[in-house]
């Protein structure tokens, strides 16, 4: 018998979805696309013309009473994840959704209720803890290559989504209150750090409205003004993980370039540090101090014999859904890893309003 293709539908057929989902769903796993849908109809329609998709839905209802499909991957607009993620959830489909999947922790505990319940599995993006890079750096932690590691520093920041790459989709919503720098960007940094180190104990932070009006600089709305007077967009988190180990979340929309490694983590006798880009599945750079070896300085690492899978597109979240479905495993990208990134970002407003660490409870 011939291996199951798995049927998918992609709700919200915006920039993410037209350069990550379309053109990956297909390679990255058995799967095929069976549906587009958009909250505007020309985008759905759009796709369908461009990917060979056979139907187009205007919401997410449509596609659940008219289709069938397996799996569906929620890259709509960040306010509306939750609707969405409910609807495709009490459906009892599979789900992918981009981040966050909800507001609230509390909404996030529905989901993730409403996914046991039904008995489908549910992956939450980003797709920092299935990074070679990553996996390979937090292997060398646990091996003791960097000594005792005991401090993270994350840059995670572009100049706005209005800025940094080209969009034909209105990019207001990012500056509207449930968006903003923090859920869309800062949740990468919170992943990555909560990746090497696991759940934090308690987080401080400091934040500002750095550009309180931004103009789109391409596409179809080149030129539009935006208010983005409401939400913080530079963010300087701190976590603490308990044992003396910290790390530094610098995130926001508010830094037009860098040339700041995206992560170093340093350790007793040495650094690993990730400066190039992840999809390109490097390995990171590491400083050895090893009197012992007579080593001092930064070393190559060896290609490993058996090496963490590479990534070929952060559509790898679907091979991780249908991993979880085919074998009844929990997947890498887990919604209880999301949840504690999103206890984190709740209580962020309240440790900027206060200036004091704030405890955390979630752990994954
Ligand atoms: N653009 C990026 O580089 C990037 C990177 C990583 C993650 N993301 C995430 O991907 C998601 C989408 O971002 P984007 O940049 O593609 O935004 P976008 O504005 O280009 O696309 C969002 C699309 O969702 C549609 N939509 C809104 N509400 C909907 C609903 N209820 N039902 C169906 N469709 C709906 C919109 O019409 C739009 O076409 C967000 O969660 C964002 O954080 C984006």
């Amino acid at each position: 018998m011939g291996k199951r293709v798995w049927k998918v539908a992609v709700v919200g057929c915006g920039a993410f979805a037209n350069w990550q989902y379309l053109p990956n769903i297909r390679k990255e796993a058995n799967a095929d696309i069976v549906a587009a849908v958009d909250i505007i109809p020309e985008r759905a329609q759009k796709a369908c013309e461009e990917y060979n998709i056979p139907n187009w839905y205007e919401n997410v209802y449509e596609l659940i009473e008219k289709c069938d499909f397996d799996i569906a991957i929620d890259a709509a607009s960040i306010q509306a994840h939750h609707e969405i993620n409910m609807a495709v959830l009490q459906a009892g489909k599979h789900l992918i959704s981009q981040k966050p999947a909800a507001p609230t922790v509390e909404q996030l505990n529905e989901q993730i209720d409403a996914a046991k319940k039904n008995g489908v599995k549910f992956v939450c993006v980003p797709i920092h803890a299935m990074r070679y890079d990553l996996n390979i750096a937090k292997q060398m932690m646990a091996d003791g290559t960097i000594g005792r590691p005991y401090y993270a520093k994350c840059n995670m920041s572009h100049g706005g989504p209005e800025y940094f790459q080209y969009r034909d989709a209105d990019p207001s919503w990012f500056f509207e209150p449930g968006a903003g720098a923090l859920v869309d960007m800062g949740v990468h940094g919170l992943q990555i750090v909560t990746t090497l180190f696991g759940a934090a104990k308690r987080i401080s932070c400091m934040a500002a409205v750095t550009t309180p009006e931004r103009t789109v600089r391409s596409g179809a709305f080149n030129g539009k003004k935006i208010k983005a007077d409401k939400i913080p967009d530079q963010y300087v988190i701190t976590l603490d993980f308990g044992d003396g180990r910290m790390a530094l979340v610098d995130t926001g929309f508010s830094q037009k370039a860098t040339k700041a490694p995206q992560l170093e983590v340093y350790g007793d006798c040495g650094t690993i540090a990730v400066t190039k880009p992840y999809m390109t599945n490097p390995i990171p750079d590491v400083y050895m101090d090893s009197p012992e070896k007579g080593i001092r300085g930064w070393i190559e690492p060896m290609e490993w014999e058996n090496p963490p899978k590479r990534l070929n597109s952060q559509c790898c979240c679907l091979a991780d859904l249908i991993d979880a479905i085919e074998n009844d495993t929990e997947p890498v990208l887990s919604p209880e890893h999301a949840r504690h990134i999103l206890e984190i970002m709740c209580k962020i407003p309240e440790a900027i309003e206060s200036g004091a660490a704030v405890e955390l409870e979630t752990v994954f």
